[in-house]
């Protein structure tokens, strides 16, 4: 007995799933463009339910990290572990099935589809095309869950309008909306507040942290305002480097960061 209690207490607690391990997490992750060195050795770790802005000068390989992560390049070298798996080198599609959605900087709507028929096609990505067409219950489910993901990001009132009569701010939401409706465990948000008011930041902020409550959210951001009222950690690039990473506090006070950023 006592001696079975003695082996038990030495046994390490068993791993919880998702609750101890990264989301994502990169392992010296590496991208040369002929000689420039775009990404140096990135290691990177996301934890499940985090919001996390990437901030950085032009340059800084913040975009090219997106790009690895979502499959749009291959890296040169390392390791991209997303639930464990390693994603690095997979095709988008493969990527967007496995829980990974990304919202572009330039836009990639369907300007003359309706916005439910924008958010219905992702959707239906999502799912087997073929199947859809031929059961009509199943074409109704993803019309409903077009309609509810319109709704989460403000647009449930605009559902017959073409996308491409939506404002700009909109627009930007509605891209939010389609990468929502493949049902992503990851979303990537490349500076969504890009060319809006401040009404629309505003507005984009919250729709942000209302979606976040299911979601792990990385988002590149330039409005320092923005990056610090969201995100609960921020990662800094600098020249393919990860050169800090902390709290906003901890990362406003940063000597290197307000170096990089006085210069430039
Ligand atoms: N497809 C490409 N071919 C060659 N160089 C690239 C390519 N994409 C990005 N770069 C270069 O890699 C570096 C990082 O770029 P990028 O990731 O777009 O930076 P950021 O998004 O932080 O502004 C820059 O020097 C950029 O010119
Ligand atoms: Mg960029």
């Amino acid at each position: 007995m006592a001696s079975a209690l003695s082996i038990d207490a030495t046994f390490p607690a068993p791993v919880r799933e998702g609750a101890a391990a990264p989301l994502l997490r990169t392992e010296r992750l590496t991208v040369r463009f002929g000689g420039l060195t775009a990404l140096d050795n990135v290691d990177f770790e996301i934890r499940r339910g985090e919001i996390r802005a990437i901030i950085g000068p032009n340059g800084a390989g913040k975009s090219t990290f997106f790009n690895c992560l979502t499959g749009v390049l291959r890296p040169t070298s390392g390791r991209i572990l997303f639930n464990g798996e390693n994603i690095a080198g997979l095709p988008p599609n493969l990527i967007s099935q496995k829980g990974i959605a990304r919202s572009y900087q330039i836009t990639n709507i369907l300007p003359n589809a309706t916005t439910l028929e924008n958010v219905r096609i992702a959707a239906q990505s999502r799912r087997h095309g073929w199947s859809m067409l031929r059961h009509h219950s199943a074409y109704r489910d993803i019309i409903d869950k077009a309609q509810g993901v319109l709704d989460a990001v403000g647009l449930g009132a605009k559902a017959g309008e073409l996308a491409a009569n939506l404002s700009h701010g909109e627009q930007r939401n509605l891209e939010i909306g389609i990468a929502l409706a493949t049902e992503p465990q990851l979303l990537c948000l490349d500076e969504p507040t890009a060319g809006m008011s401040a009404a629309e930041t505003h507005d984009t902020m919250e729709l942000v942290r209302r979606i976040a409550k299911d979601l792990t959210i990385l988002i590149v951001e330039h409005d320092m305002q923005v990056v610090m009222a969201l995100a609960q950690r921020i990662s800094v690039f600098h020249y393919g480097d990860l050169l800090a990473e902390g709290t906003p506090d901890e990362i406003q006070q940063n000597p290197r960061v307000l170096e990089v950023y006085l210069k430039t």
